[in-house]
């Protein structure tokens, strides 16, 4: 038995009705206690991508409509945090596609979108339903990471892929094709013994048809990653979540446990640019949450809430703020049709 990282990882994540994404039932993510989202923190990542939202809404003259299409939508907490947090004529133009077929995650969608579903402010659309061209933006938060990719190793000489057998995890020799020239275009002063990176075969193929029904509008994705010279020379591998405990036993409880792959920056920013979209930006997600989150009317809104919620909120800014907390480990890349 012989099975490359990737397809271990696409077995263990996706597989129909026993992949950890693919389960009918959780326990998954923070359900199960193995990981949590900037989601979980509380309502503020919802609260300023609704107004950056409005700004795109701005830019794009008031349309009527302005749809968000949310891949990997997961719990719809984000469209919930999104649809409550929206104001005045935006709010009305504003429709939100939750798309994602993990059915443990749509169960509990359906829950938290249900006061927005009757009035056709949120729906739901299959991974494989088409969507026809919309105005608005697509936007997406740990998605990049949870899809299948394949770590290579330069050992000085080869190129080494992650592979399983029977005697357990290794590595062993092959052609590494387009990753191959990609990792060496991206490696800054060439290419060192033990430098290794990530390859999403699947990513252009995800970020073409997540860009081809966006007509106008924001492209916004809010992931765990680095640029492609980072994580080259940090030798990045595959992460697997389990009980809160990251480690680099990708191998272990297939099924069981959360597994993600750092998100190649520089190469997602160029694929989203071969779509034909421009004005690209990439930031941490703490120094975006600075930027587009109006902290000091927060401030002043917040003297009026009861002390535990105003703590939770402090809280919530504070993780995704401060230097080594979770809005340091997130890139968020923006781009414009
Ligand atoms: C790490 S979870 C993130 C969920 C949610 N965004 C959150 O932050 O809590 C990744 C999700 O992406 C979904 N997913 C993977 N590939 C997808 C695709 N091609 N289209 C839509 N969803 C996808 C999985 O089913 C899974 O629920």
């Amino acid at each position: 038995m012989r099975e490359t990282a990737s397809d271990f990882m696409a077995r263990a994540l996706y597989e129909p009705g026993r992949g950890y994404y693919r389960r009918p039932v959780g326990p998954w993510g923070f359900e199960g206690k193995d990981y949590y989202t900037a989601l979980d923190l509380g309502p503020l990542l919802g609260e300023t991508l609704a107004l950056r939202l409005e700004q795109a809404w701005e830019r794009l003259g008031r349309p009527a409509r302005f749809t968000v299409l949310e891949p990997g939508a997961g719990r719809g907490w984000l469209g919930r945090d999104l649809l409550q947090g929206a104001r005045g004529a935006f709010a009305e133009a504003l429709v939100y596609v939750h798309r994602d077929d993990n059915p443990a995650a749509r169960a509990m969608a359906g829950e938290a979108l249900e006061p927005w579903v009757g009035k056709g402010r949120a729906l739901f659309l299959r991974e494989d339903e088409p969507i026809g061209p919309f105005a608005g933006a697509v936007l997406s938060n740990e998605l990049f990471d949870a899809l299948p990719a394949q770590p290579w190793r330069w050992t000085g000489e080869v190129w080494e892929r992650e592979v399983l057998t029977l005697d357990g995890p290794g590595w062993e020799a092959a052609d590494p094709g387009e990753a191959g020239d990609w990792f060496a275009a991206q490696a800054e002063d060439g290419l060192h013994p033990g430098d290794g990176s990530i390859w999403c075969e699947d990513l252009p193929k995800r970020v073409a048809e997540l860009c081809a029904p966006l007509q106008a509008g924001l492209f916004l994705a809010i992931d765990y990653g680095e640029s492609a010279p980072r994580l080259l020379a940090k030798g990045a591998d595959l992460r697997r979540y389990k009980g809160h405990t990251v480690d680099g036993r990708w191998w272990e409880e297939p099924g069981e446990s959360d597994l993600t792959a750092d998100v190649d920056f520089t190469r997602l920013e160029a694929l989203v640019r071969a779509q034909g979209l421009g004005e690209a930006t990439q930031s941490s997600l703490s120094r975006w949450i600075r930027e587009h989150a109006p902290l000091a009317e927060w401030e002043g809104q917040w003297q009026a809430l009861d002390g535990a919620t105003r703590l939770k909120r402090m809280e919530n800014l504070l993780q995704l703020t401060l230097p080594g907390m979770m809005g340091e480990r997130f890139r968020v890349l923006e781009a414009w049709r």
